[in-house]
């Protein structure tokens, strides 16, 4: 990470200080010291190291430039702090940072997944990044699925912690490049697209969104995939692929047009309209719209009597409805996989996704 670390006793938290990350001492009378080494940047530096990036005279190609912007993020340095204190509250014996699941034995760092009257909960659990869904996340919720595929409960509800429902792809998923460069991060990402999408295509129980805030691209897409999809009235519904050099997933290609009809559809999928709750509701891409402040009471008392239905007929009844486009579904979705690996390596893609990094680090 670039930047500068002061180095400090306990207590200390983390602040954000031009775009590095550092340790902060909450004591004022701890003494601050810098361990910058002679071939560690300081912060002067690297604000110059920013701002002479813009007076390259050639281009120096996608993967330099993502190598480049992946030092703005902030986010696996977090990661691997959570990850190290995790690891040393497991060394001594403690519980670790991960939620505890009620109906479970499985663990994961960012969801939650509890099992209550019946309805198993997937709320996905990393509110300070909108719960924009990391690599590891889109595998910790198709474990998810699967295992709520298999338990006891009736329904299977998806949520979101804090004021956003999702922020869709985490952007930082393209700045990690494997070694076998951008081809391979695209057929890697590609086939966890495939497997991701097909989770919701294959899930045999019904399925509900219980969207509390905004939702962006794939929290989105995936909705036509839900068997029924509740809204606070500060919800919006977002799907921004053009602006990013990109093209639809989770079926939405197939499924917005047919729900919404294919005008209003390409109001979103091309031209990145973004929807009101009232307006998603009114294209029927949402079942029932509520207000904020009676959300969460009138959707889960909803939702307690519905898993009281006898639940072989819920999971047959829903199997049944999704035979009739199953086939057609997977097809969509290895197309729309396809040409997104293609987008993937584009220089437009490349390119919005450092924009979306370059006006973060300029806050
Ligand atoms: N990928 C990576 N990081 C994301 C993210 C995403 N999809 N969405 C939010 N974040 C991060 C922000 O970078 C920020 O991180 P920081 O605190 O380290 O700077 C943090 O989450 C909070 O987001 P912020 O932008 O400060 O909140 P906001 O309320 O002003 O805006 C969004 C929220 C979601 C509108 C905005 O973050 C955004 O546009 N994100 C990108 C959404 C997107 O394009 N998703 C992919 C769709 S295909």
């Amino acid at each position: 990470m670039a930047g500068v670390a002061l180095k400090l006793s306990a207590p200390w938290r983390f602040v954000k200080l031009r775009s590095s990350l550092v340790r902060f001492s909450t004591d004022p009378s701890l003494k601050l010291h810098t361990t910058a080494s002679p071939m560690m940047a300081t912060v002067d530096q690297f604000e110059q190291a920013k701002n002479k990036l813009s007076t390259l005279k050639n281009d120096p190609g996608n993967e330099a430039k993502l190598k480049i912007y992946a030092l703005f993020k902030q986010d696996e340095a977090r990661q691997q702090y959570c990850d190290l204190i995790g690891s040393l509250l497991t060394a001594e014996g403690g519980t670790s940072v991960a939620a505890k699941p009620a109906g479970s034995g499985t663990t994961y760092e960012t969801l939650l997944v509890t099992t209550e009257d019946d309805i198993t909960t997937i709320k996905l659990n990393r509110p300070a990044k909108k719960n924009a869904i990391t690599t590891e996340m889109y595998n910790d919720i198709i474990a998810a699925l699967e295992q709520a595929a298999k338990d006891d409960s009736v329904i299977t509800v998806f949520t979101g912690a804090g004021d956003f429902y999702c922020s869709g792809n985490d952007l930082s998923n393209f700045t990690k490049i494997p070694e076998g460069g951008v081809d391979e991060m695209a057929r890697r990402g590609g086939d966890l697209l495939r497997e991701y999408v097909k989770a919701y295509i294959d899930f045999p129980k019904p399925l509900v969104a219980v969207v509390n805030g905004p939702a962006v691209g794939i929290s989105v897409t995936v909705l036509g995939l839900f068997d029924l999809v509740y809204a606070t009235d500060r919800a919006t519904f977002h799907t921004p692929f053009s602006q990013l050099g990109q093209s639809a997933e989770g079926c939405s290609s197939y499924t917005f047009p047919k729900i919404m009809g294919s005008a209003k559809a390409s109001e979103m999928l091309l031209f990145n309209k973004k929807l009101t709750a009232a307006q998603a509701c009114d294209l029927r891409l949402v079942t029932e719209v509520f207000p904020d402040s009676s959300f969460q009471s009138e959707v889960w008392s909803r939702l307690k009597a519905y898993a009281k239905l006898p639940p072989n007929s819920l999971a047959l009844s829903k199997q049944l409805i999704r035979s009739m486009e199953k086939d057609r579904l997977h097809a969509v979705n290895d197309a729309e996989v396809e040409r997104l690996m293609e987008r993937w390596t584009s220089d437009e893609c490349f390119n919005a996704v450092m924009s979306f990094f370059q006006a973060k680090a300029k806050l």
